[in-house]
């Protein structure tokens, strides 16, 4: 998961394009980009959506939260056209994934048994920011945790939440290293947040570069022209690679437990982080952060 993109879930149109896009994962929303007036047909609209063709990207829906009535609504509707996972909205903390998870159990089909994903946004309320750092997120349908700062800025009464050159502030930089920690410790996928201006592609490039260097394994879109730029800065680098083969030849010519690389030291987290990274550009798991750029032992 390294792009996830939103689309409305009434407009047909995105649903296409966002379907037809590379996203790792597009996001149908039920939830703040659809009026209340509009939620009947956008379920309508989200349920035909999954009922087609399942080629192209994982679908995950996003619905309303667990303190409206439209959550079970949404549920109710949704799960029997088996999404592959739902993404809640302004959690207030771990027990959150707890209900909705009863709610799923009720409504999803037998053969889909256990396989629908939950992935939270866990900084959209004060208190599910703060329980990131005091209890445990670990639930068997948790594939990730996502942090937002738009919803939290208006939960804690902030006028800004970047400074004047763009950089997030100390709250909503902590609810991001929060977010990275939490599901870290819950063994689930950090998803950085949405980089609203999307026509500013450097901007994002820089988050996102940022992003997988501390831990990030995913950042979320809103646009299509942001996803070939998050699933390039989500994958290895050249350098990387190169670095990660030379690590594990030495390794293995070296038969010990710490050996050197250019002078370097190098022992059990590197040798870790050289498979994280090969594994990653063969497609599997994504690597903890961009691993050791700028960081001693790594000498492009
Ligand atoms: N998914 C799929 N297609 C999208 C898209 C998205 N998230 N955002 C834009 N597009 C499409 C547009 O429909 C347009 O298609 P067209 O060329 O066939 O007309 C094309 O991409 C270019 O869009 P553009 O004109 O640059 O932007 P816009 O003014 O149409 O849309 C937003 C801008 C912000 C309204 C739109 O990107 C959007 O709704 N994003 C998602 C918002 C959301 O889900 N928010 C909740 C999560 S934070
Ligand atoms: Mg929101």
């Amino acid at each position: 998961m390294r792009s996830l993109l939103f689309v409305p879930g009434n407009s047909a149109k995105m649903i296409a394009k966002a379907t037809a896009s590379r996203a790792d994962v597009i996001i149908l929303d039920l939830e703040d980009a659809i009026h209340p007036d509009a939620k009947p047909e956008a379920r309508r609209l989200v349920v035909e959506t999954l009922a087609g063709a399942s080629t192209g990207p994982r679908r995950f829906v996003r619905v309303n939260s667990l303190d409206t009535a439209w959550c079970r609504e949404d549920v109710e509707a949704i799960l029997p056209a088996a999404p592959d996972g739902l993404v809640l909205p302004k959690s207030s903390g771990p027990e959150d994934v707890i209900r909705l998870s009863e709610f799923v159990d009720r409504h999803e089909p037998r053969a889909n048994k256990g396989a629908t994903g939950i992935i939270v946004v866990c900084t959209e309320t004060p208190s599910s920011t703060l329980s990131l750092a005091a209890k445990s997120w670990r639930h068997p349908r948790l594939a990730g945790l996502m942090w937002g700062g738009e919803d939290l800025s208006a939960a804690i009464g902030a006028t800004a939440n970047r400074d004047d050159q763009s950089r997030y502030t100390a709250p909503f930089l902590m609810a991001r290293n929060l977010c990275l920690l939490a599901a870290r410790a819950a063994g689930v996928a950090p998803i950085d947040a949405v980089f609203t201006d999307f026509r500013d592609g450097d901007g994002l490039i820089r988050e996102a570069d940022a992003a997988r260097r501390d831990g990030f394994s995913g950042k979320a879109a809103i646009h299509p022209s942001q996803v070939e730029i998050i699933n390039r800065c989500f994958a290895p680098t050249d350098e990387e690679r190169r670095w990660a083969g030379r690590v594990i030849a030495a390794f293995e010519s070296g038969g010990k437990g710490a050996v050197q690389l250019d002078g370097v030291m190098l022992d059990a987290p590197h040798l870790k982080q050289a498979r994280l990274i090969l594994a990653a550009s063969q497609g599997g798991m994504t690597p903890v952060g961009r691993l050791l750029r700028g960081h001693p032992p790594f000498k492009p």
